[in-house]
């Protein structure tokens, strides 16, 4: 696979991480499917879009926070994360939000299932993804943080917040709202991906409000990049419909600003970010992972 800008050896990193979670996710659908009697279609649709490819972007994450924060395993965790991710995409992608008929490469959830099944489907994923952090081996404290932190950054606070400006304040969108949108429909989830990582690894406040700034800034940059891939990536590469946001008339930090004011908002975010890394050790994959996001095209 072409990851521009990492090296030979983050590279391979990144595929070994991205193969750990697709086996992850592989060994879920097992024993779900196992156990599925009549609602298995709705399992089916978890699966389809689950697998169907996405970056990896959250969970690796949340792994390599746990790794710098000198953990040794956060793969469910990661998995958790993912699975809300995707509920989140499966939910945006539905004709009463964005109405995408194309994700991840393959036709949108609801198109390949269904609307009723799509919606259940997200619906699934997000109690799945509370319900591997319940039976995970660590102590019930751990166990309650990762929750805190995930149920919180999803919430009407966070990510679904995010959605409902996004939704249903396009048309009064200025800079400092539509800042605060991103803040939320993006960064929120990225801020629970990193900060989960680093509970799994019982790191200190320090080491918290590091990783909380850095998903902050780097929430901010990735949108702005998505919104800038809307408007100037390929739908084939993007595995989603490029010109969404404006067949939707939703206004984006590009489309206020221009794409060149955008990019250079984008870098001062990045560098914000590696900034925050500062208080870790062992951060050579993540400082180049962050400049690949600010990079990458699709
Ligand atoms: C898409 O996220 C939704 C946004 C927050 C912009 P990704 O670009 O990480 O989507 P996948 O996971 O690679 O499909
Ligand atoms: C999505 O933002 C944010 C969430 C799914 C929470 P977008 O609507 O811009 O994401 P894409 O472009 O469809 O992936
Ligand atoms: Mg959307
Ligand atoms: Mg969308
Ligand atoms: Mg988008």
């Amino acid at each position: 696979m072409n990851f521009n800008g990492l090296s030979e050896k983050n590279a391979v990193y990144f595929e070994d991480c991205i193969s750990k979670i697709n086996t992850a996710i592989d060994n879920y659908r097992d024993s779900l499917y196992a156990q599925c009697g009549k609602q298995k279609n709705v399992a089916e649709a978890m699966y389809y879009s689950l697998s169907a490819g996405g970056k990896r972007i959250r969970p690796v994450l949340t792994m390599e926070f746990c790794r710098i924060c000198g953990g040794n395993d956060a793969l469910s965790a990661a998995l958790a994360v993912e699975m809300i991710h995707t509920f989140s995409l499966i939910h945006d992608d539905l004709p009463c939000m964005d109405d995408d008929d194309f994700r991840r490469g393959k036709p949108s959830c609801h198109r390949a299932f269904g609307e009723t099944t799509a919606l259940l489907a997200g619906d699934a994923l997000e109690n799945a993804a509370f319900n591997i952090i319940v039976n995970l081996e660590y102590s019930d404290k751990v166990k309650c943080s990762l929750i805190k932190e995930l149920s919180y950054e999803t919430g009407v606070l966070g990510m679904i917040g995010g959605q409902v400006i996004d939704t249903e304040y396009s048309g009064q969108m200025d800079e400092a709202l539509l800042l605060d949108m991103y803040r939320m429909k993006t960064g929120a989830l990225l801020k629970a991906a990193c900060k989960m990582g680093c509970i799994c690894a019982y790191a200190g406040l320090e080491k918290l409000l590091a990783a909380d700034t850095y998903a902050e800034n780097l929430g901010l940059a990735f949108q702005i990049i998505d919104d800038i891939l809307d408007i100037e990536g390929s739908s084939e590469e993007l595995g989603k419909p490029s010109g969404s946001d404006a067949a939707n008339g939703k206004v984006t930090y590009a489309s206020l600003n221009g794409i060149s004011k955008s990019r250079e908002y984008a870098q001062i975010l990045t560098d914000n970010a590696l900034a925050a890394l500062n208080a870790f050790d062992d951060t050579d994959f993540l400082r180049e992972f962050t400049m690949y996001l600010l990079d990458r095209n699709k």
